[in-house]
C-alpha cells in the first residue's frame, strides 16, 4: 500500500511504513482501525505522542485529530506529554495494591523525590501509575518504558533498577 500524501510527515519513512503494515490489516475504508498501532509506531520512534503527532496521524488515517487525540488519552501507556528518559509505570491497581503495588509507588516517590506523572529535574526518571499489567502474581510490578517488566520490585530491586537505569541514561 503506498503512502498517503502527507506535508506534515513528522515520522521517518520507516514509520510510515510500518503504518502501512498496519492499515493493510483492514479493509481499505477503515484506515482509523490502525490508529492505536499507528499511535504506538509514533510514540517508539518520537518519544511521546505530541499534538503535532496526534495531527499527522489524524489526517495520515484520515480521520479527525481529536479521535486520535481521544485515543491516545484513553490508554495510559501513550504519552501525550513528554516523559523523562525513563518512564516508570507502578501498577497500583487492587491486586497489586493489596501487594505493596501501592507501597513500591511511594518508594520511588520519595527515593526519586517526585509524584506520580512527575518528572526528575535531571530528566531522568517520569513515575506514572499503572493499570493492570496481566502479572498480578509478580507484584509489585513496573514497566519500563512501556516494553520491559520487572517483577516483585521491592526496595532492593527498585533500588538496583534506578542505579542501573542511572548508569545506562544517555547525556541529555
Ligand atoms: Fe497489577 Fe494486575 S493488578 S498486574
Amino acid at each position: 500500500m503506498s503512502a498517503v500524501p502527507n506535508p506534515k510527515r513528522l515520522l521517518s519513512d520507516s514509520a510510515y511504513a510500518l503504518i502501512d503494515r498496519e492499515v493493510a490489516k483492514y479493509p481499505s475504508d477503515q484506515k482509523q482501525s490502525a490508529v492505536m498501532a499507528a499511535l504506538a509506531i509514533a510514540q517508539d520512534e518520537a518519544g511521546w505522542v505530541s499534538p503535532e503527532v496526534i495531527d499527522d496521524i489524524g489526517s495520515y488515517l484520515g480521520m479527525p485529530a481529536i479521535a486520535v487525540h481521544e485515543v491516545a488519552t484513553f490508554y495510559n501507556m501513550y504519552d501525550t506529554t513528554r516523559p523523562g528518559q525513563f518512564k516508570l509505570a507502578v501498577c497500583t491497581c487492587l491486586p497489586c495494591a493489596l501487594r505493596d503495588g501501592a507501597k513500591a509507588g511511594e518508594y520511588l516517590k520519595q527515593k526519586l523525590g517526585i509524584d506520580y506523572n512527575e518528572t526528575t529535574a535531571d530528566g531522568l526518571f517520569t513515575l506514572k501509575e499503572s493499570e493492570c499489567l496481566g502479572a498480578c502474581g509478580d507484584a509489585p510490578v513496573l514497566l519500563v518504558n512501556n516494553k520491559r517488566m520487572c517483577s516483585f520490585m521491592g526496595a532492593e530491586k527498585l533500588d538496583a533498577l534506578i542505579d542501573e537505569l542511572k548508569s545506562s541514561a544517555r547525556s541529555q
